[in-house]
């Protein structure tokens, strides 16, 4: 899943991942539940182990690995014409037979929608088109974010509109190492994607990750946005987009994908009911309504209606360029450590 920027920099200043564990996002939302009801609902114990590197090094291979082998699997059941709903619910089980979790809802984004389309519970759209397929697979919270783009049409633009954000990553990931700052990132994948003939996509950027963080406050642009940030040991997505379009994203319709805000309470049983799920279930990582209502029924859609207004939950978007332009999307991730580079997603 991509980062839109709003611009300007957040001011967080995100260390190393074993520095980070006992202080993320998900940690802070949660300690404030647990303050007020003494519940533990996440179970934090498991971080802290005689070796946090060597075990969550671990849990992020195997996210990663997990990952791949669902790549080749979506590959294998995408096709032009099958409906968006059942690839998605196809893909996601498929996530936990391997044993991951999906890391957040499967992203199927055609043209010129850019990012975050996960289809709703009705939803009747068919593949078709220039389609993104945005994978994130979690164990305990530690992701694996990975994209391709397809093109279903056997149209030759849609080809070179992949062939541009693929070696766009492939450059990027060459120089992705410690000490590299995010500038020279940008600046390649922007040159690549430009040599193409196409435009990236400059207010959507990878990201560093952290334990139920997807976005842990460092982006990766995919221009050289002269913030000038070094990569620092740690786990990150970097994610070229290529368009046809503007070179922008707007915000489009509410996409149904969701994340954890806040915990604090809310009067309609329904939504204390779904609220209690999603902090056992997701912790922070997004997840979609169409999860919600797969597990409660349709009546859970104005309890989720009435967290979002209650400031319990952020609803993304869907990201949108112009109208009749295409968006291709590539997407690794990578652990950075001290002396070498693992693109887990590989
Ligand atoms: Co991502």
């Amino acid at each position: 899943m991509t980062e839109k920027q709003y611009g300007g920099s957040t001011g967080r200043k995100i260390g190393n991942i074993v520095s980070n564990i006992n202080n993320s996002k998900a940690d802070k939302i949660l300690a404030d539940k647990n303050k007020f009801d003494g519940d533990n609902i996440i179970n934090r114990s498991e971080s802290i182990s005689d070796s946090p590197i060597s075990s969550d090094e671990e849990k992020i291979i195997r996210a990663g690995k997990i990952a791949s082998q669902i790549k080749i699997y979506a590959k294998s059941i995408v096709r032009r014409g099958a409906s968006l709903l059942e690839i998605a619910e196809k893909i996601e089980a498929e996530i936990e037979k391997l044993g991951g979790k999906p890391a957040f809802p499967v992203n199927l984004s055609i043209d010129n929608i850019a990012a975050h389309y996960t289809p709703s519970h009705d939803d009747k759209t068919i593949a078709q088109g220039l389609l993104k397929v945005d994978i994130g697979v979690s164990i305990d919270g530690w992701a694996a974010d990975t994209a391709f783009s397809i093109d279903l049409e056997n149209n030759e633009e849609n080809k070179k509109i992949i062939e541009a954000s693929k070696d766009a990553l492939n450059n990027a990931l060459k120089v992705a190492k410690k000490g590299v700052s995010t500038d020279e990132i940008g600046s390649i994948i922007s040159k690549t994607i430009e040599s193409h003939g196409l435009s990236p996509i400059i207010n959507l950027s990878g990201h560093s990750m952290n334990k139920y963080e997807l976005h842990a406050g460092i982006t990766i642009p995919n221009i050289n946005d002269k913030k000038n940030v070094s990569l620092k040991e740690g786990l990150y997505a970097i994610e070229p987009f290529a368009t046809t379009g503007s070179g922008r994203v707007h915000d489009g319709k509410p996409s149904g994908i969701y994340e954890l805000k806040e915990t604090k309470n809310v009067r309609s049983l329904i939504a204390r009911e779904v609220l209690e799920f999603i902090m056992q279930e997701y912790n922070t990582l997004p997840f979609c309504s169409r999860w919600i209502v797969n597990k409660f029924g349709t009546r859970a859609l104005f309890g989720l209606k009435q967290l979002e207004d209650n400031g319990n939950l952020h609803h993304y978007n869907q990201l949108v360029e112009i109208p009749g332009s295409k968006v291709s999307q590539a997407e690794q991730t990578i652990l950075i450590s001290k002396d070498k580079v693992v693109v887990t997603t590989l």
